[in-house]
């Protein structure tokens, strides 16, 4: 029986039954190379048989690689030990107690208490929930209103998706009314002009009207990725972080920094926020690389000042009546402490920072298509930028499909990259060689030329 005919039930069983997240449900039809059966290192396997490097590490998540035996031994011994141990109230596991040390270790001075979840987005609802607990226990309960800017994703709960303002989530849902926009820190799609500076004075001129305009007092905390991923990798103007921080702290607004991707080695640091963009948060959420995606396992890290606040009350009406079946679940936080141990002895944030430099450089020379508007990424993280105009920056039109064309080429030479509207995805495995790197820019310059060529062809360009 070939590999593919082995797969056919399950393929079958797939198009029957499963709902696929994000996905045009009406088209969506699983293929035989769709259907992934094998990992090990950077590369899957297909149904078909075909190795592909994935330089996606999935969802931004699989940073040490698939298939590393430390995990999966971590994961097997904790299951066979005790393979659940619940965390509500006076219970507590000895890995949920010990990644919970792990984390206060390498996050910044001053946040050090650690609420353990299963996702990125259960992360940043754990945040919003953990701030407004501490002004309701304060007495200031209209200070409960969320800001977070245009271009954003923190995820896929009501409240998660709330807080994102990117492709069509708010059409889409309905969402909850705690959140406001600001305006976008994208330096390419900067309204005319600006730069730099100027650029940054006038996304804090934002945060102060929108200050202004809903009050202080009504106004609880301030959400940003560090670089905004799914938005298409946006790399915030320099200064920007340090600035909004400053307006919010003046303001009595926390500000939550979500490193669900940019944490754990993505940029080079377990943690990036404060010391690659001087972005002090309050609260920091993690969650995809925290454990590889060997395990679902989020965190939503806290500030001593916050939890001094959330912990002193003996009010049996004011618990923090907040929690899931699997928080602190035992061998989700085993697969994370072998993550980090993996992380360290093998410093791939070292790793990331030599060759993502590289790596970052010879993706700018895609610059060259006369498809690509721009390249920008930081570390393992990167987008490429597609228009159909470089002078006016326009888009192709949705029916084109560009991303989608130029990813079908990558596939074809055995490279999986996420075509995210206008913008091709780079997040690939920490453990990516300096060579795989370069074949990886190879593959999609080439790819470039090949859709370049089609849309001429085809009188679309
Ligand atoms: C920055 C960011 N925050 C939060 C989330 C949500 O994480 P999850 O899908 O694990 O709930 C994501 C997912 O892509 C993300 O990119």
């Amino acid at each position: 029986m070939t590999v593919e005919g082995t797969y056919r039930a399950a393929i079958g069983h797939d198009r029957s039954h499963v709902i696929h997240p994000f996905s045009q449900l009406a088209t969506t039809e699983i293929a035989p190379d769709d259907m992934y059966v094998g990992g090990a290192g950077c590369y899957l396997e297909d149904a078909r048989g075909n190795r592909l490097f994935d330089a996606n590490a999935g969802l931004w998540c699989v940073n040490v690689g698939y298939g590393r035996d430390e995990v999966v031994e971590a994961i097997r011994e904790q299951a066979a030990r005790m393979s659940y141990g619940q965390i509500f109230a006076r219970n507590a596991n000895l890995p949920s107690a010990e990644l919970s040390a792990r984390i206060a270790r390498l996050a910044p001075e001053g946040l050090n208490r650690v609420f353990l979840g299963t996702g990125g987005s259960i992360a940043n609802e754990t945040a919003i929930r953990t701030v407004h607990h501490y002004f309701r226990l304060q007495g200031r309960d209209s200070k409960r209103l969320v800001l977070s800017v245009d271009q954003s994703y923190h995820g896929s709960t009501y409240l998660a998706a709330s807080l994102t303002f990117s492709g069509n989530y708010h059409e889409t849902f309905h969402v909850v009314d705690v959140v406001h926009e600001l305006r976008s820190p994208y330096p390419y799609r900067a309204p005319d002009g600006l730069e730099g500076d100027l650029f940054v004075d006038y996304l804090v001129d934002d945060l102060e009207r929108l200050i202004t305009r809903l009050g202080a007092d009504d106004i609880a905390c301030f959400i940003l990725e560090p670089v905004l991923g799914a938005g298409g990798v946006i790399v915030p103007p320099e200064g920007y972080h340090a600035r909004m921080v400053e307006v919010c702290r003046a303001n009595d607004i926390f500000v939550i920094a979500d490193e669900v991707v940019t944490g754990f080695g993505r940029l080079g640091y377990f943690l990036a926020a404060e010391p690659v963009f001087g972005m002090q948060a309050d609260l920091i959420t993690l969650g995809k690389g925290i454990s590889s995606g060997y395990q679902p396992l989020s965190a939503t890290v806290v500030s001593d000042r916050i939890h001094d606040v959330i912990s002193a009350s003996e009010d049996p009406d004011r618990i923090y009546a907040h929690g899931f079946t699997h928080s602190g679940h035992p061998v989700c936080c085993a697969a994370g402490l072998a993550n980090i141990d993996i992380i360290q002895r093998e410093d791939l944030c070292g790793h990331v920072t030599r060759v993502g430099a590289r790596f970052q450089a010879r993706l700018r020379d895609l610059s060259g298509s006369s498809l690509v508007g721009e390249v920008r990424g930081l570390g393992f993280m990167a987008a490429v930028e597609l228009v159909a105009n470089r002078d006016t920056k326009a888009l192709f039109p949705p029916e084109v499909g560009i991303s989608g064309r130029v990813e079908a080429y990558c596939r074809e030479e055995g490279l999986i990259v996420r075509p995210l509207r206008q913008h091709i995805i780079l997040s690939p495995p920490l453990i990516m060689t300096a060579e795989e790197g370069d074949w990886v820019v190879g593959v999609i310059e080439r790819s470039l030329d090949r859709v370049e060529s089609d849309l001429r062809s085809g009188g679309l360009l």
